[in-house]
């Protein structure tokens, strides 16, 4: 393989750049060209493609987002798009693609494969940390500590006030972000999609707390929980509740995607962007590259999209000992 091409794609993740930058530095150092794609998939089928060279990714290594943006493309999932791709990057003479993203993106290089053959290799990138085949996602522990460093702050004024309070972190299918965070920040409860926590349970605990005289309360609610978003389970909270609240809902939003990645999300980065470009190398295809107990592996996307990745779920359970 002589020429191959990386880009990001999905909701963006601290660390990506660290990323791209080692997909970067490692084709240069086996003497293979790299391309990169702007907009992921978008960037694909409209050819913003464009030579990059080690100087390209200098001093990107600390920064938030991703220096080759980043799409949820409509157009690759219709076959046409997925032609325009094709012929794009046939007129590049790209060989081999390094894809940095999530579920979707993985379900599109898939589709692509069996399509024309071309081989990607991905890098898991996203907050969520919901991929099997990696124990920790890129972005993911700057999200989490992103979140901390707002529920600290909330826990100061909550407690000032004896207030309530529901804050909101993302994850649209998977509590991971919620669950660190809350550990974490010692909320009171957290409140997953994976696991049903009837209101009634939250109801008890805040009751519960009361009568030992505790005078703030922090329920962290993941934003996909199945019984409903922070504002919507505040307000079925408040009318369960027999006596008046002072309760406050935050929502934590895309304050969590952005920011300077943490150490361990640059280090993370680093490795799944050079494990992956060296799959690629070594003849590897349609995998994902992820560290599982500190080694580099390779998994299927197909498993990486179908096979669940569970919480644990006695971590939610140490939640509710060490609050009361
Ligand atoms: O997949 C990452 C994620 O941040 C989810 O947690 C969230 O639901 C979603 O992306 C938000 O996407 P968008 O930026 O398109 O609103």
């Amino acid at each position: 393989m002589k020429r191959v091409a990386v880009f990001t794609s999905g909701g963006d993740a601290p660390g990506m750049n660290a990323c791209i930058r080692a997909v970067v530095r490692g084709a240069v150092y086996h003497g293979v060209e790299v391309f990169g794609i702007r907009r992921g998939y978008n960037g694909m089928i409209n050819g913003d493609i464009f030579p990059m060279t080690s100087h390209s990714v200098s001093n990107i290594v600390q920064r938030g987002g991703t220096i080759l943006k980043s799409a949820r493309s409509k157009e690759f999932m219709t076959p046409e798009g997925r032609q325009k791709a094709h012929d794009q990057l046939m007129k590049h003479g790209i060989e081999g693609l390094i894809a940095i993203g999530g579920n979707g993106t993985f379900t599109g290089a898939l589709k692509f494969f069996e399509e024309f053959q071309i081989p990607t290799v991905g890098a898991p990138g996203t907050i969520d940390n919901d991929l099997y085949g990696t124990d920790y996602t890129i972005g993911y522990d700057t999200a989490v500590n992103t979140a901390l460093e707002a529920i600290d702050k909330i826990r100061d004024t909550a407690d000032s006030h004896d207030r309530v309070f529901f804050i909101e972190v993302m994850g649209r299918d998977s509590g991971y972000i919620a669950i660190q965070s809350g550990i974490a920040g010692g909320a009171e409860m957290v409140m997953v999609p994976e696991v049903l926590t009837p209101i009634s349970e939250v109801v008890e605990t805040l009751k519960q707390g009361w009568s030992r005289s505790k005078s703030s309360s922090i329920i962290i609610v993941a934003e996909g929980d199945v019984e409903g978003n922070a504002v919507v389970l505040a307000e079925q909270i408040r009318e369960q509740l027999a006596v008046p609240i002072d309760m406050r809902v935050t929502t934590l939003g895309h304050i969590q995607r952005g920011g300077v990645p943490t150490a361990y999300d640059r280090i993370l980065a680093s490795r799944l962007g050079l494990g992956a470009l060296e799959g690629l190398l070594d003849g590897q295809k349609n995998v994902m590259a992820g560290i599982v107990n500190n080694e580099l592996i390779y998994t299927p996307f197909i498993d990486t999209i179908k096979l669940p990745k569970p919480i644990n779920e006695d971590l939610l359970r140490m939640v509710r000992i060490l609050s009361v």
